[in-house]
């Protein structure tokens, strides 16, 4: 088993990826750290306490960051793509749980000192968290086991700008302190994530298997399909954008990578674009460039609620 600590800003398709994750043998997951991004960090960490809660699991949650290293937070976070909640609108609850005392950033630190080369990031939000915890404890990148990250699109356009991801476009100083770190880095960009989209049937079938969960996840991700049909007309299904990064960290074999530096335009137009770097640069990290959809698709649902 691989011991995880998993950094979300749970909106939708971080939710997905939490309950893929928590429902795959595969991965011991430590403890969860919440940063803002889609939803602000408060409202991550109710998000994430909240899913955690309908799916059962008793894992501890840390907040992290509540804006980017040097900028202030996108205008209305991405309430557009995951509703006002972050959750499709369909949260009905206040979880029970809270989250722990310790900052998020801290609480990295301390694991990965703890478990020395032991410890998987799996970091799904913008990249503050992490990059906050390589400057404040620079000896931690050679402790962690391995990263993987949802964001960038190296080889592809963006969906933020035509030219940055989300999660990069929110903290680009952030992800060029995290890439440029030498962490061993798995990116899971668009490059690869526009390629496992869910079809709207799939999540019927979740409606459909009569579980309450099952029916939670199916209507929460309906909210998600309707931006992407609405966004994107007649593209088929909805982003698995982090679901595929906790896809990658339980089986490597599901994706091709490039091992290339990658740079982070932090100005003007094409600002938050992740570059390719020439072959002597480095710090090198793996880039994925090819994934096998059908096979990530079909393991991906075997995991989730009212599986089929
Ligand atoms: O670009 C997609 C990424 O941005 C995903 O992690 C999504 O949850 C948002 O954070
Ligand atoms: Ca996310």
């Amino acid at each position: 088993m691989k011991k995880v600590i998993f950094d979300v800003d749970t909106g939708i398709d971080d939710a997905m990826a939490i309950a893929y994750a928590v429902n795959s043998p595969e991965l011991d997951i430590i403890g969860l750290t919440t940063c803002y991004g889609n939803v602000a960090v408060d409202e991550a960490t109710r998000n994430t306490l909240a899913v955690l809660e309908k799916l059962g699991r008793n894992i501890p949650v840390f907040a992290g960051a509540d804006k980017p290293l040097n900028r202030n937070p996108r205008e209305g976070f991405a309430k557009h793509v995951h509703g006002e909640d972050g959750l499709g609108n369909v949260l009905d609850f206040e979880p029970q749980t809270s989250a722990k005392s310790e900052y998020a950033v801290d609480y990295i630190i301390e694991q990965v000192k703890k478990l020395p080369h032991e410890v998987t990031i799996i970091a799904v939000g913008p990249l503050t968290n992490l990059a906050l915890a390589v400057q404040k404890a620079p000896e931690i990148v050679e402790l962690v086991s391995d990263v993987v990250i949802m964001g960038g699109a190296v080889f592809v356009p963006g969906n933020v700008t035509p030219h940055a991801e989300a999660n990069i476009f929110t903290d680009p100083e952030a992800a060029e302190v995290v890439f440029a770190s030498g962490l061993p880095i798995t990116l899971v960009g668009l490059d690869v994530t526009m390629q496992t989209l869910l079809p709207r049937q799939n999540v019927d079938a979740w409606r459909n298997a009569g579980s309450e969960v099952g029916e939670f996840f199916a209507n929460m991700v309906g909210f998600y399909h309707d931006f992407y049909e609405c966004a994107n007309p007649g593209i088929g299904g909805c982003g698995l954008h982090d679901p595929l990064a906790v896809g990658v960290a339980i089986d490597p074999s599901l994706v091709k990578t490039k091992y290339i530096g990658v740079g982070v335009i932090t100005e003007g137009e094409e600002d938050g674009r992740t570059v390719p770097l020439s072959e002597e640069e480095e710090p090198k990290i793996n880039v994925c460039t090819e994934v096998d959809a059908p096979r990530f698709l079909e393991h991906f649902l075997k995991r989730m609620p009212a599986g089929q």
